[in-house]
């Protein structure tokens, strides 16, 4: 009795210490207990029941890098590289050909286009609030919004651009020579110093009121009654929390949920040559480069079979405007997502499915409270006009030479 008496004093110490701290991970957090108990005499059968869901709340600020401050001559730069398919391989695919404003920040079709030539593999996320996440994509391939913009540029299903012929055709822009040199001193642009004005840019892509953060941070405001009796199914019968959790409604841990394949993907060659192309590049196995139909999540990035079809859970925030759902896409509403949740997830293809989802036995009006509460987490549209796009015009001999000086000039 007096060891679960101390062991709820330390979990609650624990939930406070997330509240204080939204973006602490769960393991730091769980750390922290432990070190908490390591003088106690806890088994280690206690310690492992250990296992409290960072609560539901607000979103704090956006976290900023040290190395890659926020200016407004920045984030406008990169507003402008955003849309600009001069950072590109064709010039077709800016970022926003796959993560349009008016799409959610996304791309509406379960698997998202790719690269002329080729499909995509995965459903393309939204680009609001992803600069809270520790690890970025589906199966978290990336561990920064600067690095995640390089990879998208230059990736063959993506971007598909080259470092150099970039640089040459952001080099092309007057424009952006004056900017590129204002902001980062550089001379002529460099590629790496535009997937940072990205990046920056990418961090005002941020939404904090929705009606959720609201009731938490404003006195006159609350959720409906439908959306309060939708927070107890979420933290209880529905058991979301499990892995929907924090101020991100993510514990950015990775679970197979036994999610449909698609078979439209299955079934169209292209889809396949391009699944090909990416099992090869991710270096798997040759058995597994013959014979694999199926995506394998995280399994690509730590090769151990107990990752097979896992996948980062996502946030739920601004879900109003993602649709469809998944990292294939392969449920097209919210309706669908949670009838799926309400089976118990779908079938295991990996056998890695998680023990956690069960068969949640909803009644149809306690299915539309858990929906009416997961859309608490979604405030208004964020929508955005195109920037003009500077124009290029040939460099001069004299330009060149200028820059090059400059350069050299400033590192003395
Ligand atoms: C051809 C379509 C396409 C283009 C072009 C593209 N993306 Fe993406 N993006 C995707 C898809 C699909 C995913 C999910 C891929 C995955 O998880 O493997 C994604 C994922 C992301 C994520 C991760 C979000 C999260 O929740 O983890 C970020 C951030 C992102 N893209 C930013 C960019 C930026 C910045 C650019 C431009 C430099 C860009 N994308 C260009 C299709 C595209
Ligand atoms: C075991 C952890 C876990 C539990 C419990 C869980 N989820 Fe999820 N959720 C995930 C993961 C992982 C994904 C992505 C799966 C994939 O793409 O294969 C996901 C995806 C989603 C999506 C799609 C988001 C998007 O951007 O496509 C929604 C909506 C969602 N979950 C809602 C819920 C609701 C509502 C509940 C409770 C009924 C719930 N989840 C319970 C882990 C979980």
């Amino acid at each position: 009795m007096k060891t679960i008496l101390s062991m709820k004093t330390l979990l609650s110490m624990k939930k406070r210490l997330t509240m204080n701290c939204h973006y602490l991970k769960i393991n730091t957090a769980l750390k922290a207990v432990a070190i908490m108990v390591a003088g106690l005499s806890f088994s280690p059968s206690v310690m492992a029941d250990a296992d409290i869901d960072p609560p539901l709340a607000a979103l704090g600020p956006v976290p900023i890098p040290p190395d890659n401050e926020m200016t407004p001559e920045k984030i406008e730069l990169g507003k402008l590289l955003y849309w600009d398919g001069r950072l590109g391989g064709d010039g077709s695919m800016p970022c926003a050909a796959c993560h349009a404003p008016e799409l959610g920040w996304g791309y509406p079709s379960s698997i998202s286009r790719g690269y002329p030539g080729t499909v995509h593999w995965r459903n393309s996320q939204t680009l609001i609030n992803s600069a809270y996440y520790g690890k970025l994509f589906w199966a978290g391939g990336s561990n920064s919004l600067e690095h995640q913009a390089r990879g998208a540029a230059k990736g063959g299903v993506a971007g598909n651009g080259e470092s150099n012929v970039m640089e040459a055709q952001l080099g092309l822009v007057p424009e952006y020579r004056e900017r590129f040199e204002e902001v980062f001193g550089s001379g002529l642009p460099k590629v790496e110093n535009a997937w940072e004005a990205i990046a920056a840019f990418e961090r005002t892509l941020v939404q904090r009121d929705t009606p959720f953060d609201l009731a938490q941070t404003d006195a006159s405001k609350s959720l409906t009654a439908e959306q309060q009796r939708g927070q107890v199914l979420f933290e209880g019968k529905a058991n979301c929390l499990e892995c929907h959790n924090g101020a991100l409604v993510s514990d950015e841990q990775y679970y197979n949920l036994g999610v449909p394949s698609n078979k439209q993907w299955e079934t169209s060659g292209l889809a396949q040559i391009t699944f090909r192309f990416e099992l090869y590049a991710k270096g798997v196995t040759e058995a597994l480069y013959r014979e694999t139909k199926r995506d394998l999540g995280f399994y690509f990035r730590t090769k151990q079979k107990r990752d097979k079809g896992k996948f980062r859970t996502p946030s739920l925030r601004y879900v109003k405007y993602t649709a469809p759902y998944m990292h294939n896409g392969t449920l097209a509403t919210l309706d669908d997502v949670i009838e799926f949740y309400n089976q118990g997830g779908g079938e295991d293809a990996f056998d890695t499915k998680t023990s956690i989802l069960k068969p949640l036995n909803l009644t149809e009006s306690e299915k539309r409270d858990l929906k009416a509460f997961v859309l608490s987490f979604s405030g208004d549209e964020i929508l955005m006009q195109k920037p003009e796009l500077p124009p290029s015009r040939a460099l001069n001999y004299f330009e060149v030479a200028n820059s090059h000086i400059d350069k050299k000039s400033n590192k003395n």
